[in-house]
Order: C-alpha cells, then structure tokens, then sequence
C-alpha cells in the first residue's frame, strides 16, 4: 500500500524534527537520579562516542517506524507501534542528553543514515506485513544485542550511561515481542547477515564521525 500525501507531509515533518530538533521524554531519564562520576579524558571520550552510536541507532530506527506507519496494511499493526515509536523518541532524548553530558556531539552522519533506514523501512513495508514486521523484530533483536555489547564497553563507573543502555535493551526487547505477537515472520538468514553487516558499518562510521 502506497503511503497518502497527507500521511507523507505528517512524516516528513517527523523526520525534519528527529534531525533537527531536541527530542522529549515523557517518561523520566533512567540516569536522572544518578550522580555523574569522574571519568578520564580518555573514558569520557569513548563514553561519548558509544553513546553517539547509540544515538545514530535511535536516529535510524525512527526512519524505521516512520517507513513502517507509512506502509502497514493493517490499521492495528499501526497503532499497535506508535507506543514503540514513542520509545524511540525517549531513546533519542536520553541518549542526546547523555552525549552532550560527556561532551561529545551527534553523528554528522545522522541524515545519510536517516535517509537509507527510511528507504529500507519502506521497502519492508511494501513487501507486506508480516515481512515488515519480521523487519522490525529483527533489527529490535539486534540493537538489544549491540546495547548489551555496549554494555560491556562502557567505563564500568559510567554508571548513568549504563543505566540508559540497560533501559533501551529492555525496551528493544519488548519492541521485538511486540512485533512477534503481531505476526512477524522470520528473515531468512542471508537478510538477517545483510543487515547485521549494515549496522557494523554504522557503527563504526558514527564511533568516528
Ligand atoms: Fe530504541
Ligand atoms: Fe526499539
């Protein structure tokens, strides 16, 4: 199903806004109650960096659901996934703030990787529900997996970052359940390895730039 014009205009002002504009969190930051601690130069650096991968993620995975609204046939597949992209959206905004914090910036990179996420979501939307939503169960399932990789990487006393990646894995976790409960059917492997070799590229052009 081809997306409307009005529903074109509605999202591409999305977009604008998630490259441009400070994103908002409805819920509280999951770090807001933690105090900062001392980190190196070093560490607050490669803090930073980490968490503007993360940030490209959240940039790349609202293209995602936007070529998903745009897309679904199915009314309650629609609606099902606005709570989710509302999530993205906090994720956008704790992940921004925390990067500023550190004294890092967000990847120059953000509009080329929003463009080519809105271009696959699209396409995964097109090719039909269930593969759209095997689309996004998939890369849920692999950004839960990176979060907990980052987990690892981050400087054990960034105690703050931590708590906003292990906040965002339990989230993606429950994107991926979400779209599983709504029928997604499984990529076959060589997509599954597409995919996972695109987001090693993003991550780590955006660790750089
Ligand atoms: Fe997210
Ligand atoms: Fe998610």
């Amino acid at each position: 199903m081809l997306p409307k014009l009005d529903q074109l205009i509605v999202e591409f002002d999305k977009g604008v806004r998630t490259l441009l504009a400070p994103a908002h969190s409805r819920r509280p930051h999951p770090d807001q109650d933690i105090p900062d601690c001392e980190l190196s130069d070093a560490e607050r650096k490669h803090a930073a960096r980490l968490m503007r991968i993360n940030h490209c993620g959240e940039v790349c995975a609202q293209a995602l659901y936007q070529g998903q609204a745009l897309t679904a046939r199915d009314p309650a597949n629609q609606h099902a996934f606005t709570e989710a992209a509302f999530e993205e959206i906090e994720h956008l905004a704790w992940t921004e703030r925390r990067i500023h914090e550190l004294g890092g910036r967000t990847s120059l990179l953000n509009p080329l990787w929003y463009t080519g996420s809105l271009a696959i979501g699209i396409t995964a939307g097109l090719l039909g529900d269930k593969w759209n939503l095997g689309f996004l169960s998939e890369t849920e399932q692999q950004v839960a997996r990176h979060l907990e990789e980052h987990l690892q990487k981050l400087p054990e006393h960034d105690q703050k970052s931590q708590a906003i990646l292990a906040q965002m894995k339990t989230d993606e976790l429950h994107h991926a359940e979400q779209a599983d409960e709504h029928g997604a059917a499984p990529l076959p492997a060589p997509v599954k390895a597409l995919m996972k070799l695109s987001s090693k590229v993003m991550t780590r052009s955006s660790y750089w730039l």
